[in-house]
């Protein structure tokens, strides 16, 4: 998501207002320990208090999860909304004013796409109750539909006509152009004008996560209309890899059930919804992207892939799986008795039925042994190797490194294979891998342990310029940033010797939601959580600096050292000299530091 179009001023300015000990009272109890507040951490299970908030820094930090951030990413953690979303519940909290949406001359285009496509959707839905919409309707009574399901996913009839919308919208002052780029109707193959997208079709409007149409899905009536269905294009507002059919509607049953069935189909989805399954989306003709299933992380980490039980079903749900595992979130499957969609065989066999079907669900796993175990026999060396590598696959896909060390251990059992080969196999074809997709991240690639924290006297050293920022120019003019053996603390070091040299004041949730990435501000509400003694603080920072000096320079000999002996084995002798010459050097410089008490 890109910055928001909110200036800073306001930003801050609700976030002054907010009050995080205020809100974060509402969902768990604060009591007042020194200058912080402490309570049970509402993001992991626990039963001593390890949730923290600094009403000075306006920040939290749970030390048992690691959870931490201003009051916009608490109300993001906690009610899984988008940075946006916390700013504008927040705002109105306060009452403090947003700009109005669409002022701005960017959303223009993007405001008139959404009118356009609120005006189809009144117009299609006002067609269905009309004498020209008698048969599309009865249709959908036909199927089972409800008129309150008609209602509420307002549900509707495109005429068969050329020109029906097009005229409607027109005469409303829309340009055609417009219309065009919603999607809503074609330029005419011959000399000039447009057409209606839209012709004798059932229509099932599409929102966005915010309610609003942005799209819609159209269904033939006729036996001979191609296609089946007819979807809108991609379009400024409508993008298909992060729009689930429902998802505005299904949102709050699916963070109560803390899982997501995704069905197929338009009507599948109308069916269990009407049903009372209200915890459900539909991928509704495109393929489950990995964008869908972190948009779905937000509400649950638990999905349940329904599909159709014949070969098609089956492949598409083996797809499905590996995005949802790669997106980080718990799969499994449920595969419908041969000949059955989700519509179908809830209204043969009722809505329990499909209700004790998810309860039983398989995993990930077992559904992949399972379609393994059709192709290969397991009972063979060969079989096993072949579903092994097979797994394999599965498991590389999984960026989640806890959730990918359980998988696999699961796998080596139920296989029958050693584990630590098993392992080593992954760690090969997770390297294989990496170059290949841009996106994993450089601590998930490689082993399964979790990224090493940085040494603690770099965190205090970073909690020492971040509590006292005029510490951060000196600093800067005595360390580089690369001086930090840990990564991040050198991301860090970075942004703060970058753009807060001269800083006399430094606010810490403004850095923080100013570094987009989680990790990053993580570590400074860790960082800055640490409390100094003010009248230490200079000899602290001098005792730090010395220190980080020093580690840099026993790094910087140890692995001078280490080319030094590669390049003797070589026999690489001029390298071997200059090595050598460098190693001294490195040597010396470290012994004239004066020797150093140590630092807790
Ligand atoms: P299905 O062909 O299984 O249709 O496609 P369905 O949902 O069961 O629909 P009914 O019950 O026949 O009315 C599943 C989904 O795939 C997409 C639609 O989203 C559909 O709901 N699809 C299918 C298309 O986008 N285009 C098509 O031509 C067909
Ligand atoms: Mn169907």
């Amino acid at each position: 998501m890109g910055m928001p179009q909110i200036p800073q001023e306001t930003i801050q300015r609700i976030r002054e207002a907010a009050d995080i000990v205020a809100v974060i009272s509402e969902h768990i109890q604060l009591r007042k320990a020194g200058r912080n507040f402490v309570g049970l951490c509402p993001f992991h299970g626990e039963k001593t208090p390890s949730f923290n908030v600094n009403p000075e820094k306006q920040i939290y930090k749970c030390f048992g999860c690691d959870a931490g951030g201003d009051v916009f990413k608490f109300v993001q953690q906690m009610d899984r909304v988008s940075f946006i979303e916390a700013v504008t519940h927040l705002a109105q909290r306060t009452g403090i004013a947003l700009p109005a949406a669409g002022s701005q001359p960017a959303d223009e285009l993007s405001d008139q796409l959404y009118r356009a496509s609120d005006l189809a959707m009144k117009y299609y839905h006002h067609l269905l109750g009309q004498p020209q919409g008698a048969a599309a309707l009865a249709y959908l009574r036909q199927r089972g539909v409800s008129d309150q399901t008609i209602e509420r996913f307002g549900m509707g009839y495109a005429p068969a006509a050329w020109d029906a919308f097009l005229g409607v919208a027109t005469r409303r002052g829309f340009d055609p152009a417009v219309l065009e780029r919603a999607g809503l109707v074609s330029p005419r193959r011959e000399g000039k004008g447009f057409y209606d997208r839209f012709r004798e079709r059932l229509i099932f409007p599409i929102a966005n996560l915010s309610g609003r149409t942005i799209a819609f899905g159209a269904r033939a009536l006729q036996a001979e209309q191609q296609p089946k269905y007819l979807n809108s294009p991609e379009t400024p507002i409508y993008h298909k890899s992060r729009t689930l059919y429902g998802l505005h509607q299904a949102r709050e049953a699916i963070r109560r059930q803390e899982a997501v069935l995704v069905v197929e189909g338009y009507m599948d989805y109308l069916c269990l919804a009407q049903q009372g399954i209200e915890h459900a989306v539909a991928s509704a003709g495109t393929a489950l992207t990995e964008e869908h299933c972190r948009l779905l992380g937000r509400f649950a980490s638990r999905a349940v892939l329904i599909f159709d039980g014949d070969e098609a079903g089956s492949a598409a749900s083996l797809r499905g799986l590996e995005v949802v595992l790669a997106a980080g979130l718990e799969a499994a499957v449920v595969s419908l008795p041969e000949g059955h969609d989700p519509d179908t065989f809830v209204q043969a066999q009722g809505p329990e039925a499909l209700r004790s079907l998810v309860a039983s669900a398989g995993s990930a796993l077992d559904f992949h042994l399972e379609q393994l175990a059709r192709r290969h026999d397991l009972r063979t060396l060969e079989g096993k190797a072949r579903a092994a590598e097979a797994v394999q696959s599965l498991l590389a896909r999984c960026r989640d490194a806890v959730r990918r060390d359980l998988l696999l251990r699961e796998a080596s059992q139920r296989l029958g294979i050693d584990e630590k080969a098993f392992r080593q196999q992954l760690q090969q074809s997770l390297r294989r891998r990496a170059p290949r997709s841009p996106r994993m991240s450089q601590d998930a690639v490689p082993s399964s342990q979790p990224p090493r924290d940085p040494p603690s006297y770099e965190k205090t050293f970073l909690g020492l310029l971040l509590n006292y920022p005029n510490l951060i120019g000196p600093s800067a003019e005595k360390l580089t940033p690369e001086l930090f053996a840990d990564p991040r603390i050198q991301r860090l070091a970075r942004l703060l010797f970058g753009e807060y040299r001269r800083a006399e004041e430094l606010d810490l949730p403004t850095l923080m939601d100013r570094c987009a990435d989680p990790e990053l501000s993580q570590l400074i509400s860790a960082c800055a959580m640490e409390g100094f003694d003010p009248a230490q603080v200079q000899q602290q920072w001098e005792d730090h600096l010395r220190r980080l000096r020093e580690e840099a320079l026993t790094g910087q000999i140890s692995q001078c050292h280490q080319a030094l002996q590669e390049a003797e084995r070589a026999g690489r002798s001029q390298e071997v000299d200059r090595l050598n010459a460098e190693l001294m050097g490195l040597i010396k410089l470290r012994h004239s530091h004066k020797p150093q008490p140590p630092i807790p």
